[in-house]
C-alpha cells in the first residue's frame, strides 16, 4: 500500500462545498436524462468529471492575476508567456488560444486535406472530433501492453512504432500530414510515454518526411513518469526531462487546462516559419489578436507561472502518489481499475464490474449514475457512450475495447479524506454491483455525443436490477 500522500501545501482560501440529502440526487440525476454533464455544478459533492481548468490556482499565480495587462497588444503577460512556453517547449513561435481544443481546430484547418489520416497513440476525443471535423481520419495506435491486463509496464501510453511503419508505408506519407503523441496518453488512463518510445516516432518521422506534434495536455506528469521509470532520467531535473521530450517535437498543442494550472488557456507552438502565417491567420479569425488568442493578459500570467509550477517535483512527487493511493485504495475494496495507474486520475474498469450489462447499455453510465446518486459523486464514461459516435465520414461506430469510469482528480484541490470518502461509496457500489441497470440513450447529436446526449434507465433489464 502506498504511503498516505501529504499534500505539499496548506490552504489559504476555502470553498464550501455540501451534500444535498439523497431524494434530491436521484431526482436531479433523472432530470438531466442521466447525464452528468447536464448537472448544475453546486449540485455535485465531489467534482472528479476533470482535471481541466479545475484547480486551484497558487497565492503566486493569484498574485500575477493583479499583474495582468489587459493591453489589445503586447501586453507584458504575454511577454511572460512567450518566453516560457518558449523555454520549456523548445519552439521558436507560440499562438496563444483560449484552450486545447482551438489549437486544435487552428492546426488541423491548416493542413488537413479531405481524406488524410492522422496516426496517434491514442486520440482524446476533441482532437478525433476535429480531425474529423476537417475531413481527416484518426488512427490509433496504442502499444501492444496498453492492452494487456496483467501488464505492469509503465509506459502503456507508447505508440505502436511497427504498426505506425507499417501503415504509412500502406497508405503512403502523402496522406500523412501530422504525427501526434499524446503525453500523457488521457484515453488509455493517463499513462505516460517513454523518451525511447518518443525519439523511436520522431525516427519514423524524419524516415517519411512527416512533422510530429505533442498533445501536450499532460508534458510535467510525463517527464516525472520518465524521471522515475526510464534509467538514464533518475538525477535529471523534470525541466530538463521536458525540455528533452519536447525537442523531439516540430510543434505542440497544449491545453494549459491541465498542466499550465490554469483555469483557462492554450497554445500551439512550432518552429516552422512557413506555416507560421497561415496559423495565424486563422489565430486572427477565431480567437483574437496574436498576443493574446482569446484570453487576457491575467490569465497569461496565471498559465505562464503555472507552467513553471507543473515541473516541480515535490508538487508531482504528491500529484502521481494522491493518484497512486486513490487507485490502491479502490482496488482494496473490490474495485477493478487500469494498472498500472497514471497521472491524472482513475479509470475503474466498469465493464468487469459489471458484467451483467452488455456495452450497448452503458456499463461505465450506469456506475457514473450511481456514484452521483449514492455520493454527490461526479466522473465521467469513457466507454460506449464516449466512443460510440459514428463516424460521419464512413458511418461507422469505433467499438471501444474497455467500459471505463473515469475519477479524474483536479490539481492541488481535494485532499486524501476526500479520495477516501469516494472510497467508500465505490465500496458500497461493489457490494451492490449486481442490482445496478443498464440504459439507453433517447437523444443525440452528431459530434460528442456523451455531452449532451439524454438517456433512461432500462426499466426491468438486467431483471432485479434497483429503481432510479
Ligand atoms: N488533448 C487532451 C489529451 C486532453 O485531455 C484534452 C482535454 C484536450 C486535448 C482538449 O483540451 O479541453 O483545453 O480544449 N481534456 C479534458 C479532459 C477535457 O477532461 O480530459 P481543452
Amino acid at each position: 500500500m502506498a504511503k498516505r500522500p501529504i499534500e505539499p501545501f496548506r490552504i489559504k482560501a476555502v470553498e464550501p462545498i455540501s451534500l444535498l440529502p439523497e431524494a434530491q440526487r436521484r431526482r436531479i440525476i433523472k432530470e438531466v436524462g442521466f447525464n452528468v454533464f447536464r448537472i448544475r455544478a453546486e449540485d455535485v459533492f465531489i467534482d472528479l468529471l476533470t482535471d481541466s481548468g479545475t484547480g486551484s490556482l497558487s497565492q503566486f499565480q493569484q498574485a500575477g492575476l493583479m499583474i495582468g495587462d489587459e493591453s489589445y497588444a503586447g501586453s507584458r503577460n504575454w511577454f511572460h508567456f512567450e518566453q516560457t512556453v518558449k523555454e520549456i517547449f523548445q519552439k521558436k513561435f507560440v499562438l496563444p488560444c483560449h484552450q486545447g481544443r482551438v489549437a486544435e481546430n487552428i492546426l488541423f484547418s491548416t493542413i488537413l486535406k479531405k481524406g488524410d489520416y492522422v496516426p496517434n497513440n491514442t486520440h482524446f476525443d476533441t482532437t478525433r472530433a476535429n480531425t474529423m471535423h476537417k475531413g481527416g481520419i484518426p488512427v490509433d495506435f496504442p502499444c501492444r501492453e496498453a492492452d494487456d491486463e496483467r501488464s505492469d509496464f509503465p509506459f502503456k501510453g507508447n505508440m505502436d512504432i511497427d504498426r505506425l511503419r507499417a501503415f504509412i508505408q500502406k497508405v503512403g506519407p502523402d496522406r500523412v500530414p501530422v504525427i501526434i503523441i499524446t503525453v500523457t496518453n488521457n484515453s488509455v488512463g493517463g499513462l505516460p510515454v517513454s523518451m525511447a518510445n518518443i525519439a523511436a516516432v520522431r525516427g519514423v518521422c524524419d524516415e517519411f518526411g512527416i512533422p510530429l506534434f505533442f498533445d501536450a495536455a499532460r508534458y510535467a506528469e510525463n517527464a516525472y513518469f520518465i524521471k522515475r521509470h526510464e534509467s538514464g532520467y533518475e538525477d535529471r531535473t523534470i525541466m530538463s526531462i521536458a525540455q528533452e521530450m519536447c525537442g523531439h517535437a516540430d510543434g505542440i498543442m497544449m491545453s494549459a487546462k491541465k498542466d499550465g494550472l490554469a483555469n483557462m488557456g492554450g497554445f500551439l507552438a512550432i518552429n516552422d516559419e512557413k506555416l507560421l502565417g497561415r496559423l495565424q491567420e486563422m489565430l486572427i479569425l477565431i480567437e483574437g489578436f496574436l498576443t493574446y488568442g482569446g484570453l487576457n493578459g491575467r490569465d497569461l500570467e496565471a498559465i505562464a507561472i503555472g507552467l513553471k509550477e507543473a515541473l516541480c517535483e515535490d508538487y508531482l512527487d504528491y500529484r502521481v502518489g494522491q493518484i497512486r493511493y486513490f487507485g490502491e485504495m479502490l482496488q482494496q475494496v473490490g474495485c477493478p481499475i487500469v494498472t498500472p495507474t497514471g497521472g491524472h486520475g482513475i479509470f475503474a474498469d466498469a465493464g468487469k464490474l459489471l458484467p451483467h450489462i452488455e456495452p450497448a447499455h452503458f456499463p461505465a453510465q450506469s456506475m457514473v449514475v450511481e456514484l452521483y446518486r449514492r455520493g454527490g459523486i461526479r466522473a465521467v464514461e469513457i466507454g460506449s457512450m464516449m466512443f460510440g459516435d459514428k463516424d460521419p465520414n464512413t458511418g461507422k461506430a469505433v467499438a471501444p475495447k474497455r467500459e471505463l469510469v473515469r475519477m479524474a482528480v483536479p490539481r492541488r484541490m481535494y485532499t486524501a479524506s476526500h479520495l477516501e470518502y469516494v472510497v467508500d461509496i465505490v465500496a458500497e457500489i461493489v457490494k451492490d454491483k449486481d442490482r445496478l441497470r443498464g440504459y439507453r440513450i433517447v437523444k443525440e447529436p452528431a459530434y460528442l455525443r456523451h455531452f449532451t446526449c439524454e438517456l433512461e434507465e432500462m426499466a426491468g433489464y438486467p431483471a432485479g436490477a434497483i429503481s432510479g
